[in-house]
């Protein structure tokens, strides 16, 4: 018995990297799988291609499983409802939808263009919102579902040169949990995963001191499909408590992340003017503040 035999998932940008080896999990996990990807570049410029969604699908097959391939966009809402139509028309239902389409398009913030913002924004935190809107109908219908969303430590620690992508991450994992709020009702799971990997979203890291050699060496160890299990896990009915949470994987660690809870509360009976803040709460609230970190401060060790 697998653990998600039995059930249908939608796998979004399951051509390659870690959306392929999810998709790739699931289904030897026993569930059929529509591997949806529209073949893009990295940064979404450019000719599309049905060819790895296919090389996905085949694979599957190989191994005894079921997968059909579609190849809308997740980043419009028409296209988005046809990547879940195909799940109802290849196999009749929908149960596991797993948000992991991407691009990016770095860029120091003061050069960041409008389209640069928009590109990002629309793939990641559109196409989220777009996919699970659509599967949310048939969720509610059959009284159950599960929701995995691939975020990121860009968004939520931070990084350099990715205000679009690290706005559009840390928006998934609010949207993630908006879902679960509204939707634990109807037996509707959302959770997401910060996934860590050596793919062609990574391998721009600058490879050319004996130093930087040596990192990215190690870097390389995190093969996509370390990050599957979770996914897996999250989707089966084994994560039935699991509910509007925030995981990250990286090589062999696993990671449960805190969500922004206040730290410090400062109080004047006479309430607040900007001097007395600066008095009084400034001083009351400084040894609490978050430095200016990024994802790399933060995970300062080499992957286990
Ligand atoms: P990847 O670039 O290898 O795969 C992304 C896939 O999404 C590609 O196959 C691409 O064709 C597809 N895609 C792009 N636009 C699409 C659209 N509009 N509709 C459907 N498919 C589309 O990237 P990777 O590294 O496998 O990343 C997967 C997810 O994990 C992304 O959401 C990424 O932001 C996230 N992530 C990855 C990290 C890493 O270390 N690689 C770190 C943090 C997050």
């Amino acid at each position: 018995m697998g653990m998600l035999d039995g059930k249908v998932a939608i796998v979004t940008g399951a051509g390659g990297g870690i959306g392929r080896e999810i998709a790739l999990a699931m289904a030897l996990a026993g569930a059929k799988v529509v591997v949806n990807d529209i073949g893009a570049s990295l940064t979404g410029i450019g000719e599309t291609s049905a060819t790895p969604g296919e090389q996905t699908k085949a694979i599957i097959e190989q191994r005894g499983g079921q997968a059909v391939t579609n190849t809308d966009s997740v980043s419009e809402w028409e296209s988005a409802k046809r990547i879940v139509q195909s799940a109802l028309d290849a196999f009749g239902r929908i149960d596991i939808v797993v948000n992991n389409a991407g691009i990016l398009r770095d860029q120091i913030f003061h050069k960041m263009t409008p389209e640069e913002w928009l590109a990002v924004i629309n793939v990641h935190l559109n196409g989220s919102f777009f996919v699970s809107r659509a599967a949310a109908e048939h969720f509610r219908a059959q009284n159950s579902g599960a929701f995995v969303h691939m975020t990121s430590t860009s968004g939520l620690i931070g990084n350099f040169g990715q205000a679009n992508y690290s706005a559009a991450k840390l928006g998934i994992a609010a949207l993630s949990k908006s879902i679960a709020l509204d939707m634990q009702r109807f037996g509707v799971r959302s959770n997401c995963i910060a996934p860590f990997a050596w793919s062609r979203m990574t391998s721009s890291i600058p490879a050319e001191t004996p130093e930087q050699k040596a990192r990215v060496e190690k870097l390389k160890r995190m093969t996509p499909e370390k990050n599957a299990p979770l996914a897996v896990f999250l989707a089966s009915d084994a994560a039935k408590e699991v509910n509007g949470q925030i995981f990250a994987a990286r090589n062999n660690e696993l990671f449960l992340f805190s969500q922004p809870r206040p730290v410090r509360s400062a109080h004047r009976s006479e309430g607040w003017t900007p001097e007395l803040i600066a008095e009084h709460a400034l001083p009351a609230f400084r040894a609490q503040f978050q430095p200016l970190d990024r994802s790399g401060d933060v995970f300062s060790w080499d992957p286990v």
